[in-house]
């Protein structure tokens, strides 16, 4: 599903990632796990196609990232959910709107597109929210949407970079429960954080990351 191999990638600043080599299956959670500037979204840009390497190899769903197309990363990006730590919805749609895209942008009926959204923002607890604008929302709530737009195309990998950065406790434990839950269903997970104490959580396949090197990969 993902492979990454000799991947090197170089800022204007000096060599940044270097020598990545692992493969994520489609069933997999995987942490990537590091300290701020260790290279964590980076990895997850390159994924997503919005970096690419200098050197070496990185394929997702069988594209390799390098030979990719605008047409070809479009499809890509269409299976590939995304979820920050800063939220980035879209100030001027509402919350049904922001949640609604990705099925808009597959070219999905409307009638459709309201069942999937109002059925998702009823199991998220967001239906009263639909008509309201992102601004008008906590920030737990914000993340919620997000995962909401990032997962109603059940899309077959999810990335989500420090999702739980800016949240309460509260919040922050809805937001991984609610990854787990859609891994559960079957999408694959990429999950980076620098925070020790969600690995212990809730154990999974862990890369390690350091000054740009995967210095570990382990099965917890
Ligand atoms: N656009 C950029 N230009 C120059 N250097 C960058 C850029 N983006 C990231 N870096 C550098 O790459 C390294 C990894 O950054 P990043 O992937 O954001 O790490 P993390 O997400 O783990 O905090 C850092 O040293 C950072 O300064
Ligand atoms: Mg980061």
């Amino acid at each position: 599903m993902i492979r990454f191999e000799k991947v090197q990638l170089r800022f204007d600043t000096g060599i940044s990632l270097r020598n990545l080599n692992f493969k994520i299956n489609k069933d997999e959670f995987v942490y990537l796990h590091g300290p701020s500037g260790s290279g964590k979204t980076s990895i997850l840009k390159m994924i997503y196609m919005e970096l690419f390497p200098n050197e070496g190899l990185v394929e997702v769903l069988d594209q390799a990232s390098s030979l990719a197309k605008r047409r070809e990363i479009a499809r890509v990006r269409q299976q590939v959910g995304m979820v920050f730590q800063d939220f980035k919805l879209l100030p001027d749609r509402d919350i049904y709107s922001n949640i609604a895209l990705p099925l808009e942008i597959q070219g999905l009926r409307s009638d459709a597109v309201h069942q999937r959204v109002i059925a998702l923002a009823d199991d998220m607890g967001l239906r009263s929210r639909l008509a309201h604008y992102p601004q008008e929302l906590s920030g737990g709530e914000q993340q919620r949407v997000t995962m909401a737009r990032a997962t109603i195309n059940a899309p077959a990998i999810l990335l989500a970079d420090e999702p739980t950065a800016h949240l309460d406790e509260k919040s922050a434990s809805e937001v991984i429960q609610w990854i787990w839950k859609v891994h559960n269903l079957g999408t694959c997970v990429i999950f980076a954080t620098h925070k020790e104490h969600i690995l212990k959580q809730e154990p999974a396949r862990t890369l390690s990351i350091l000054a740009g090197e995967i210095i570990e990969d382990y099965q917890r």
